[in-house]
């Protein structure tokens, strides 16, 4: 039983913890596969977000336990925190909350020796501190860095203070450290990942060593300077909450070349009422003032943003206030969504009364609302030159590479391999829907 696969679902700070995962296995002696069909045990880390997401992990669950070959089923990340022993229903042994990812391996050992299931959704414990081995990043370039656990606002919605618990922040000096190991290491590119990046908020004296040399109105706002003098190449950081998002981050961005022109700030809903019942602490003037703030810095800053149509309630009048301001605040980039009940939470309690075809028509109007928005915005970067970070090879071609600029937008151009892993300036020819296309500048 050495053999261990891992699959990835949700967000950035589940790939972040599968390089945890695997960072522990190697070091208590398990290999590390991504052929599952070889795997003694395959684990599954897990997101909860919406319904569909939720649903996937059952069927690939489905799917490994009718193949011949019967390795061990373990899960992991949201689903794991949330179903707990329900997952033994499933045919599942091995249960790994989202704060029990360094025990892995000792619930491993406890089937090992012979019993037959084995969970764990207890809290981090003392000691237990981030650290990735590089082999176990999904990238060589761009690396995923934690600052912030768990989140406390309960938006009437959202299941990721249930299934990620209360918030807790990294001690500076340990974030710092492994910005400056990882740049020692060639890495160009961090983003530091959070629920809410805005609420980071070490507790102790001893947590904020590190900052004390930076100014700024928030700790946030402080670390984000602290990361900028390590002389990282890019940083990049999500996800922002708008009623914490403080206009200083906007100064310190000014301030930085290498913290990036990109903020994704999720707006949810541009109607008033709709944001009380989400209760996402913000109205719509809030977050304009934000947007403002954003626009208003000395560089472009492009700006992104995720929506949720449909919310119980939400009438016709109400989601035409959400086209509004998608059309005011013209973003770069929009993730839209149809809500989708999380049993448990607040908004879990009210009729989810606007139905599918109704979700399914106010998404496809805000697409195509936003599709033309970002056509401009793209068509816009025609003749700019863009830095590059080389990712690699272009999935669609065998001529083209692929990687992304300051501003998160996706730039292929032609060019050779041994331009992969670095940054590079590419000039603008081209705007497609969801990507621009250059060539190198020599
Ligand atoms: N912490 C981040 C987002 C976490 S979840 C934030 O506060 O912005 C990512 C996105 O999923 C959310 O921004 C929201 O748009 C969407 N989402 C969360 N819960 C949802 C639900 N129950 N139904 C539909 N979309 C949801
Ligand atoms: Fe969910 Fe709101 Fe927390 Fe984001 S801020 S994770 S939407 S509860
Ligand atoms: Fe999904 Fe959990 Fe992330 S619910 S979006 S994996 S925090």
């Amino acid at each position: 039983m050495k053999r261990v696969y891992i699959e990835t679902f949700g967000c950035q700070m589940n790939v972040a913890d599968t390089e945890r995962a695997a960072t522990r296995l190697r070091a208590a002696g398990y290999e590390l596969t991504d052929r599952e069909e070889e795997a003694d045990v395959v684990l599954f880390n897990t997101c909860s977000v919406r319904e569909k997401a939720a649903q996937k992990v059952f069927t690939r669950i489905g799917e490994v336990r009718r193949a011949r070959r019967r390795p061990l089923i373990g899960v992991m990340g949201c689903v794991a925190q949330l179903e707990g022993e329900a997952l033994f229903e499933e045919g599942v042994r091995l249960v790994v909350g989202t704060r029990a990812t360094d025990r892995l391996p000792a619930l491993l050992e406890r089937i090992r020796g012979g019993e037959r299931r084995a969970i764990d959704l207890g809290e981090r414990r003392e000691g237990e501190v981030w650290d990735v081995s590089p082999a176990e990043r999904h990238s060589p370039y761009v690396a995923f860095v934690p600052i912030i656990e768990g989140c406390n606002k309960f938006c009437s919605y959202c299941i990721v203070p249930f299934s990620r618990g209360r918030e807790k922040s990294r001690p500076a000096r340990e974030i710092l450290a492994e910005v400056e190991q990882l740049r020692a290491l060639g890495y160009q590119e961090v983003h530091l990942l959070g629920q809410n990046v805005n609420s980071y908020r070490p507790r102790t004296e001893s947590e904020r060593a590190g900052l004390e040399a930076f100014p700024g109105a928030t700790p946030f706002a402080r670390l984000l300077r602290a990361v900028a003098a390590t002389g990282m190449e890019r940083i990049k950081f999500t996800t922002s909450f708008p009623r914490d998002f403080h206009p200083d981050i906007v100064a310190a961005i000014d301030e930085h070349e290498n913290l990036c022109d990109w903020v994704h700030l999720p707006v949810q809903s541009g109607n008033d009422r709709v944001l009380r019942m989400m209760r996402r602490g913000y109205t719509r003037a809030d977050y304009m003032a934000r947007v403002e703030a954003i626009k208003r810095a000395r560089r472009r800053i492009a700006l992104t943003s995720d929506i949720i149509v449909g919310f119980p309630g939400e009438t016709r009048e109400e989601f035409e206030d959400t086209v509004s301001l998608v059309r005011e605040c013209e973003f770069d980039g929009l993730y839209i969504f149809k809500y989708s009940v999380r049993p448990g939470t607040r908004a879990a309690a009210l009729a989810d009364d606007v139905s599918p075809e109704e979700k399914r028509e106010r998404f496809l109007r805000l697409e195509e609302v936003q599709r033309e928005i970002q056509r401009r915005i793209y068509r816009g970067y025609i003749g700019r030159e863009l830095k590059v970070l080389v990712e690699g090879r272009s999935a669609k071609s065998l001529v083209d590479l692929t990687g992304h600029s300051t501003c998160n937008k996706v730039v292929n151009f032609a060019g050779g391999p041994e331009l992969i892993g670095r940054v590079v300036r590419v000039r603008i020819t081209e705007a497609k829907e969801h990507s621009l296309r250059g060539e190198l500048v020599a």
